[in-house]
């Protein structure tokens, strides 16, 4: 399994021309990467700034997408248009989004099931709060969401290969104050077993497990390797090149 690392630019940039700069100092950093995959989620309307020939290296992701093909959903992005503008990936179930505009699994759930049906790779995150950590909280909290967000989920056999489960402590992003190795380690474990209860022993050693919250080039490796993750969900650190060059390099 390639590792895999996502670049989650968020609400940023702000400008057109700032966003073709960001693809092509992206482009440049990672000319030479071949050990992983790494994927840049952008907003979406920057998704058609990229030229598409880079995404033969440099794979582009969605930060969501609506549970419906098409129609009368005003604001909303379906997984088709993703696909059409060269998506793979979309990530479902952000922290942020499940803070300020109410998403709940149940949402995500349906979301799950049509980017699947759609061959768009689901990026599913789960995540406790700092009280829900410190109250001991945190296994239930992480199997309630896996188990409501996958719940029926239905999918041709070759895809669910391609779901990935990113662990992403809420108190943990934009902090400064990462998760420590051994513990992003035991809920990674924790994860397996559980989706293992839900998808099958087979399917859930295929899925790959990440790591987001407050990565750096610093911190990064110790992810892959003390941790044992498949992988990043870099937010602040991937709005910069260079920075996210050297995050992408560390760990190979
Ligand atoms: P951060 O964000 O790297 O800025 O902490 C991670 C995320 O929200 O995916």
């Amino acid at each position: 399994m390639k590792p895999l690392i996502i670049a989650n630019w968020k609400m940023n940039p702000t400008t057109t021309k700032e966003a073709k700069k960001f693809f092509g100092d992206f482009k440049k950093e990672l000319k030479n990467i071949k050990n992983a995959e790494v994927v840049i989620c952008p907003p979406f309307v920057y998704l058609a700034t990229s030229d598409k020939r880079q995404a033969t290296r440099i794979k582009l992701g969605g930060q969501d997408c609506f549970w419906e093909a098409k129609g009368a959903y005003t604001g909303e992005i379906s997984p088709q248009i993703l696909k059409d503008l060269g998506c793979q990936y979309v990530i479902l179930g952000h922290s942020e989004r499940r803070k300020y505009l109410g998403e709940t699994n149940e949402m995500i759930n349906k979301k799950i099931k049509t980017a699947l049906k759609n061959r768009l790779r689901p990026i599913l995150c789960v995540g406790e709060t700092l009280e829900e950590r410190k109250k001991g909280k945190t296994n239930q909290v992480i199997q309630r969401q896996l188990t409501k967000s996958l719940q029926n989920i239905q999918y041709p056999v070759s895809s669910i290969e391609d779901l990935t489960i990113a662990y992403e402590p809420i108190w943990a992003i934009r902090t400064g104050n990462p998760c420590l190795p051994q513990d992003a380690k035991e809920v990674g474990l924790f994860i397996r077993k559980i989706l293992s209860k839900i998808l099958g022993k087979k399917i859930s050693e295929s899925c790959r497990i990440i790591y987001g919250g407050s990565v750096n080039s610093k911190n990064a490796a110790d992810y892959i390797k003390k941790a044992e993750m498949n992988g990043l969900l870099v937010g602040g650190a991937s709005l910069s090149a260079k920075e996210f060059g050297r995050i992408v390099r560390s760990i190979l």
